[in-house]
């Protein structure tokens, strides 16, 4: 397995471009499913999840040609060949189940394995299959997967969520594209990624109100078309490396950047004192002097902030001077980060969902162990900032969400490498 060595202590300085967003590219990718037209998709990334999402769409009978180097993938569903989608390609990736709304919606049946729990929580798929049975669907769970059937096609419904969740609105949306009549949906989440995700199917002729709010109003079609469609820019990326400069007191220009979707999070960045201006470029951030303060936030979701920052969040805050909090309300158990943080030097204690993380002079380089995407991306920044060499062991997970991590810090001075093995 991989693993990735930096020696520590360099101020970042220079350019990164913050590529396509992995969680809006995935949800994109499923409205194939929905049309036997050709669904073109630009800006996409290039991460392992989007090839997982390949694989899965491919075995279903789509076509599926990515673009060289050109960061372009077109779909086409002309038939659905297969309706199942396995258990080998969904444990990979949570994202999977995304396929039941959309093809229940096309085909009027879908088998698809349940995605099953993973290291940051339980994350239950009941609101996804409630949803589609308000929309006319018989559920059956057998020997792991969810077999859904609507014979006679879907039919609109009025759905209330008792909790936002964003992949249950996205394959709620999808299903209800070709259901007959109309859907409402309460509660639903206002993530960015569920804009991009409406702005692509109306596109494609869908017809749905309420973008960017709680409400949403789809009127069902009898069939969608295809389009070209550009994935917006990841805002958690985004967060990311912007956390990595001010951890190391660097100087970055994120380039490609759509501030509106991360104003919690620069809001609480500011707060901290950290400067960062616009430029004809891109954001800027120079924490070459800054004296940063400690705060306090809360996951929520969008337009809270994000439980994806999370952890980018607390290794910064490990080096702040002062206590800082952090109440983690979206996912049980992400705090996987923390013992691994605590090797380095930090000193961050957990009581049920909240840490209190009480700034650290310095962390010092350790082997650490990455538990997922965002807690492994958490160690590289602490490792950035750290004294002497640290060595991030697993990281098959970032590779999941961040496309040429390595070279993209390389690039601002960072002493980063991967070792292959
Ligand atoms: C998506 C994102 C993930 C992000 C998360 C929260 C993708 C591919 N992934 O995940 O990166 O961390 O949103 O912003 O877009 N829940 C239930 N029952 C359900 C569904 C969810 O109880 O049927 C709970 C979950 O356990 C969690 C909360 O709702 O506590 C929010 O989860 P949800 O918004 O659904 O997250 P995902 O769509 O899985």
């Amino acid at each position: 397995m991989d693993s990735i060595i930096i020696e520590g202590g360099i101020p970042l300085e220079g350019k990164i471009n913050i590529s396509g967003a992995k969680n809006s590219c995935l949800a994109l990718m499923t409205c194939a499913i929905l049309t036997n037209s050709p669904l073109k998709l630009t800006n996409v990334p290039n991460l392992s999840d989007i090839t997982t999402m390949s694989l899965l769409l491919k075995s279903l009978g789509l076509e599926v040609a990515h673009g060289e180097g050109d960061r372009k993938v077109t779909l086409r569903a002309k038939i659905i060949t297969n309706s199942k989608a396995d258990y080998n390609i969904v444990r990979k990736m949570r994202a999977s189940f995304l396929v039941l709304g959309p093809l229940l919606a096309r085909e009027g049946f879908a088998q698809v394995s349940l995605p099953g729990g993973c290291a940051i929580g339980a994350r239950a798929v009941d609101l996804h299959l409630k949803a589609l049975q308000k929309l006319g669907a018989n559920l059956d769970l057998e020997k792991g997967y969810v077999i859904a059937s609507a014979p006679t096609g879907l039919v609109g419904a009025e759905i209330n969520f008792p909790i936002k969740s964003v992949g249950a609105t996205e394959n709620t949306i999808m299903a209800a594209t070709l259901a007959k009549g109309k859907t409402t949906i309460r509660n639903a989440a206002r993530e960015p990624e569920i804009e991009d995700l409406i702005e692509c199917l109306n596109k494609m002729g869908a017809k749905i109100t309420g973008q960017g709010t709680s409400i949403l109003e789809i009127e069902g079609q009898q069939s969608l078309n295809g389009t070209c469609h550009e994935v917006i820019s990841d805002r958690i990326e985004f967060g990311t490396y912007l956390l990595a400069g001010v951890i190391t007191k660097g100087k970055i220009i994120l380039v490609g950047v759509n501030d509106i979707h991360s104003k919690e999070f620069l809001d609480k960045v500011k707060e901290m004192g950290v400067n960062y201006t616009y430029t004809p470029e891109g954001l800027k951030v120079d924490c070459s002097d800054s004296q940063l303060k400690p705060i306090s936030i809360i996951t929520e979701p969008f337009p809270g902030f994000p439980t994806d920052l999370q952890a980018q969040m607390m290794a910064t805050m490990s080096l702040v001077n002062g206590t800082s909090e952090i109440d983690e309300r979206i996912f049980e158990n992400r705090f996987m980060h923390v013992p691994e943080l605590n090797r380095m030097g930090a000193n961050i204690k957990l009581e049920g969902t909240r840490a209190t993380i009480n700034g650290v002079d310095k962390l010092i380089g350790a082997p650490v162990m990455a538990t997922d995407l965002r807690a492994s991306v958490a160690l590289i920044i602490a490792g950035l900032a750290a004294q002497g060499k640290s060595v991030i062991n697993r990281v098959y997970h970032l590779d999941r969400g961040y496309e040429e991590i390595e070279n993209k810090l390389a690039k601002c001075g960072a002493r980063i490498k991967r070792v292959v093995s």
